[in-house]
């Protein structure tokens, strides 16, 4: 037989095995409403068989991808990543429908590997009650109303982790600032667990986060000695550890305001406490949160005010004020002077819209869903793209310049999202945005520093941060 017939021949059994499998499918199969009838897929490309577009979207800066895609498709298309097919999503009002007006028609979604390793029982993998539950005890430690008391010790920790950075005279010590900011940030989620902890108890979860953190990123598999094997014991070692200190805090009969105490104190309306295990996977959820996040944009912020020198000028201005205010910085900050910042805080306003470190979520839908006359398939991953929306040149002119003046008029109300929309939009943004006003501060008033090296580009770790972390040096002023 010649090769090409061989060829028509595979063609044809390759088809009509798909074919038979398609009609197999839930999405074939399912007697659809009439208004889901007549709707239709969004447009876009799924790709090839199986690995659908994932070589695409990783081989390249995956928001020039989202960019690409929009360009052609518009505000929705379909493709299919990771095994899965999806949805994206790049107007305010489509994140709105998925986040917020319908938010009960998604439910979050993460890989098997990844909810194992931070605990199944943590916040953000759920919705309905258990959610809104939890969300209550966390929104309540992260409120203003309690994270007003850690001022104080946030700017120690910020000195602190400044001081150790300068370098002495004579000594040209290159910090990689990405990753103290994640020490610094790291100190900073304990502190909003656990309050002041023993310093022995502290050391023990950062040795062991630190290896919990670098499988997360990590191969999924359970061969001895790998990153991800390695993560899972650490996350075994801290349960162990946290179970310890409930048992400390519960003797002591502790009634503290951090996310422990509240977590410790919680009681249903059937008298139901919260087990050791949802306590761990909620506290671990928290840090894990708070670190990299706050993390990324915070060494974004050193970049920016580096390479803007007037802007640097203008927030200097505007901190030595307070410093001056506060007898060179001999009384501490008060919380007031933190909410009156304002220069500084459109600089982060405007570092989290131009770095969107949290470039898009996913949630899956739940039941077959229509939006704008598209069908979303139930089983579909729904990705609102976060990223695409703040560089959106009709509602944030010059989306590519760096310009906090932009924020002196408020956005378009939905249109600016870092911190997410609805349901589970993040309750630690106010300690956030108080960590980085408080650390920018200290930074400006007392220390300078110089960035090492020209080169550019940026590094997926797994968020968006300048290329090898941003290595700088610093010096006491
Ligand atoms: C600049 C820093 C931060 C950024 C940009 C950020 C961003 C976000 C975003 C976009 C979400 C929503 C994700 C989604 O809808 O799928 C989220 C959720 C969350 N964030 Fe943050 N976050 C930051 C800092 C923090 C901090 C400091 C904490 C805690 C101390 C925290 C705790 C959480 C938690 C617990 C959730 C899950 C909420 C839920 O599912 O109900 N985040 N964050």
């Amino acid at each position: 037989m010649e090769i090409s017939s061989l060829f028509l021949i595979y063609t044809i059994i390759f088809l009509s095995s798909c074919f038979v499998l398609l009609s197999y499918h839930p999405y074939m199969k399912k007697r659809r409403k009439p208004q889901e009838q007549s709707a239709k897929l969004p447009p876009g490309s799924m790709g090839w068989p199986y690995v659908g577009e994932t070589l695409q979207l990783y081989s390249q800066d995956p928001n020039r991808f989202f960019a690409s895609k929009q360009k052609r498709y518009g505000e929705i298309f379909k493709t299919h990543i990771l095994g899965c097919p999806c949805v994206m999503l790049a107007s305010p009002e489509a994140a709105r429908f998925v986040l917020v007006t319908h938010a009960n028609l998604f439910k979050p979604t993460y890989p098997r590997s990844k909810e194992k390793l931070i605990g199944p029982s943590a916040l953000f993998f759920h919705q309905g009650d258990y959610h809104y539950r939890l969300r209550k005890l966390v929104q309540a430690s992260l409120s203003p109303e309690t994270i007003r008391k850690l001022v104080p010790d946030i700017e120690s920790t910020a000195i602190s982790a400044l001081h150790s950075w300068a370098s002495p005279p004579n000594n040209d010590q290159v910090i990689n600032v990405f990753h103290e900011m994640k020490k610094f940030s790291f100190n900073i989620g304990i502190l909003a667990v656990f309050g002041h902890l023993d310093s022995n108890y502290r050391d023990q979860l950062k040795e062991n986060y630190t290896i919990v953190d670098k499988g997360y990123n990590s191969f999924p598999n359970s061969i001895p000695g790998t990153a991800y094997s390695k993560a899972l014991l650490a996350r075994k070692r801290i349960n162990e550890i946290i179970s310890e200190l409930i048992s400390k805090w519960k003797e002591q009969r502790l009634i503290e305001n951090d996310l422990l105490g509240h977590m410790l104190n919680y009681k249903d309306e059937k008298g139901q406490t919260l087990s050791d295990d949802q306590i761990a996977d909620n506290i671990i959820g928290v840090l894990f949160a708070a670190q990299d996040t706050t993390a990324s944009v915070l060494t974004w912020i050193l970049k920016y005010l580096h390479d803007d020198q007037k802007l640097l000028e203008a927030v200097k201005t505007e901190q030595m004020a307070i410093y001056e205010a506060n007898e060179q910085g001999k009384k501490p900050l008060t919380w007031t002077q933190t909410r009156n910042m304002p220069i500084t805080y459109r600089v982060i306003q405007e570092s989290l819209r131009m770095a969107s470190i949290i470039s898009f979520t996913f949630r899956e839908a739940v039941e077959d869903v229509v939006y704008k006359g598209y069908l979303i398939p139930k089983g579909w991953k729904v990705m609102p793209l976060f990223r695409n929306i703040h560089h959106n040149p009709e509602l944030f002119p010059a989306p590519h310049s760096f310009d906090p003046s932009r924020f002196e008029v408020p956005p378009k109300p939905h249109t600016f999202m870092p911190f997410g929309n609805g349901v589970h939009s993040c309750p630690g943004n106010e300690l956030a945005k108080l960590n980085m006003l408080i650390f920018i501060h200290h930074l400006v008033t007392k220390f300078r520093w110089e960035l090492v090296g020209n080169e550019k580009g940026i590094q997926y770790s797994p968020f968006p941060v300048p290329l090898h972390g941003l290595p700088a040096r610093f010096w006491r002023n």
